[in-house]
């Protein structure tokens, strides 16, 4: 990070084109943190490299946009070994992403990485769904669900910032 400010968190959704759920995330999770008052430095990516350069789906744009969350202006990119000690989170969508960040993560990575649905209580490990062969439900749906997840990570790191920050 040079010249920014330096964030005690960092928080990087993941899923695999990086158009649909992971960008859903980190708009969800901006609101969200912004919200609470937690600073963090907060980005998605894919573990594919179909998309890159892409913005986000028109149908995950429109539905985020329905919840007053715009998420037009980002635009895709792989998930690049420097996030693996750039963040102190990194949050699969599902288990395949998962088992993709676990081969490319550098042996001495400081990255944690969880799944979206981890933070849920009795939802540990659920995936979320790829919505891309689906319709405007699917994408309502993945949006549910999504802000679930976020809105769960959200307060957990708010409350282990809160515990560091004790003296
Ligand atoms: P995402 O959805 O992983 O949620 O961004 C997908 C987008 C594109 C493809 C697969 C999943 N694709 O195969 O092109």
């Amino acid at each position: 990070m040079h010249g920014g400010i330096e964030h005690r968190v960092g928080v990087l959704f993941v899923c695999l084109g990086n158009i649909c759920r992971s960008p859903m995330a980190e708009g969800a999770f901006r609101a969200a943190a912004q919200q609470r008052g937690l600073a963090a430095l907060i980005d998605s990516a894919g573990t594919a490299s179909y998309h890159v350069g892409s913005p986000p789906d028109p149908r995950a744009i429109a539905v985020a946009a329905q919840h007053g969350i715009d998420i037009g202006g980002q635009s895709a990119r792989p998930v690049e070994r420097d996030d693996f000690y750039r963040f102190t989170r990194i949050i699969a969508l599902d288990r395949a992403n998962l088992e993709s960040l676990r081969s490319k993560a550098p042996r001495d990575a400081t990255a944690q990485l969880a799944m979206l649905m981890d933070a849920v209580d009795g939802r540990q490990g659920e995936p979320v769904a790829d919505p891309y062969y689906g319709n405007t439900l699917t994408f309502e749906m993945t949006w549910s669900a999504v802000t679930l997840g976020v809105e769960a990570w959200a307060d957990r790191l708010i409350a282990e910032v809160d515990r560091q920050q004790r003296p």
